[in-house]
């Protein structure tokens, strides 16, 4: 079973990063996993920490030669900020009173985070719930796609709406060459650059008000095999993996898959997507074998890829932490009455959530895929791979 466990302090020395069964025999493409970091990195509306960090991948073990090995891939990626922080994150220093934070961010893991362990300083439960860890996921992703490309498995992401700036995406195709370029292009990875016009200046308000503002996601695979997870128990769908993968990352608050919460809105003949057999690979530009006309499912139908492209779609909410005092919180010490205190951050994040949300959505697809052809090495999953009729 393929899994990954992370470690690290948004301010600490660095995130490391363990990948277990992971086969052996993937040629690592070291520059690609770095332009993924990268792209988390940037985007409209992020805060000055991103001008301190150029986040790159260090493998500690599992790669050598070039090539994955079969042992536990571990990797580090340096915090550049440490040098900064290295006083007050000193595994032994004692911490001094005056520097420990009881007044709660709403919106955060603060309260509960800090009530649940019993932490007298807020810090210790901020430093890890921050988002720094979604670095280590982009490179998980990162890894997984380098695997699933052997079998031309590929993935795209765009933001779709920042506040209430929203394209009309629910037919989009984000494999499609211009819309591809339009996200390339885009310091917010829209896919409409009049649209992101109109989002930038939503965000320039937002930071002039010293408020934020989250937006919509979508993401994309394509390429799949009929049959990723399984009906038959309900800790092995696809669509369920997927939701926990996404779910899981800081600020998503959704997460639909096709045409999600708008599935409720239409009737069954007009939101099932019939089912049609191409027996002339020429035929309408498609290959040999099965093929809708709709996507409405996102290519999911009971818990199992169907072979469309998989399309999910999230929410991020507004970044909770705001840079006027808006907010009323307590001190947790005292019970009295306070104002979130403000702390350097994003106005805006939904473009590199975007990144990372594609990461994510890559490592559900990469256990299913290792599930269903398993083995432990590239040539082994190859003649599994290869040895199941496509059609
Ligand atoms: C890429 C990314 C960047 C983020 N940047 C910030 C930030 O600068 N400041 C902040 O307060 N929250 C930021 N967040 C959101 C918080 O990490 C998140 O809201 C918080 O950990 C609480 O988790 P929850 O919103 O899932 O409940 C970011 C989230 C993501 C995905």
């Amino acid at each position: 079973m393929l899994r990954f466990l992370t470690a690290g302090e948004s301010h600490g020395k660095g995130l490391i990063t363990i990948i277990d069964n992971f086969p052996s025999g993937i040629k690592i493409d070291e520059d690609f996993i770095n332009e993924k970091l990268k792209l988390r990195q940037s985007g409209y509306g992020r805060g000055a920490r991103q001008k301190i960090e150029t986040d790159k991948i260090e493998f500690l073990s599992g790669v050598r030669g070039g090539y994955t090995t079969g042992s536990p891939v571990s990797f580090f990626i340096k915090n550049k900020d440490y040098e900064n922080w290295k006083e007050r994150m000193d595994a032994y220093k004692p911490v001094p009173e005056e520097t420990k934070i009881h007044i709660p961010r709403p919106g955060h893991a603060d309260f509960a985070g800090s009530l649940k362990y019993g932490l007298d300083d807020i810090r210790n439960v901020l430093e890890r719930s921050s988002a720094r860890e979604t670095a280590s996921r982009v490179a998980v992703g990162a890894i997984c796609r380098i695997l699933l490309r052997n079998f031309d498995i590929d993935f795209s992401s765009a933001v779709v709406g920042i506040g209430d700036v929203k394209i009309d995406a629910d037919n989009i195709n984000l494999f499609d060459g211009d819309i591809l370029e339009n996200i390339k292009r885009s310091e917010l990875r829209m896919p409409d650059l009049d649209l992101e016009n109109s989002a930038k200046a939503l965000i320039d308000k937002m930071k002039d008000e010293g408020d934020t503002i989250g937006g919509l996601i979508t993401a994309q695979v394509k390429n799949l095999p009929v049959g990723l997870g399984s009906f038959t128990q309900w800790d092995e769908k696809l669509d369920g993996h997927i939701a926990m993968s996404l779910m899981s990352i800081q600020a998503i608050k959704s997460v639909e898959i096709g045409l999600g919460v708008r599935s409720a809105f239409i009737s069954g003949s007009k939101y099932q997507d019939s089912i049609y057999y191409n027996d002339n690979p020429d035929n309408k530009g498609k290959a040999k074998g099965f093929y809708r006309k709709t996507d409405n499912a996102g290519g999911i139908e009971g818990g199992m890829s169907n072979g469309e492209i998989i399309s999910v779609r999230c929410a991020m909410k507004p970044i909770p932490t705001l840079m006027k005092p808006y907010l009323d919180t307590v001190d947790l010490n005292t019970g009295s009455p306070q104002k979130a205190f403000l702390e350097r951050s994003d106005v805006c994040a939904v473009p590199a959530a975007s990144i990372v949300v594609e990461a994510a959505l890559a490592f559900s697809i990469c256990y299913f895929f290792l599930k269903k052809f398993g083995g432990d090495s590239l040539a082994e999953i190859k003649r599994n791979y290869f040895a199941i009729s496509r059609e």
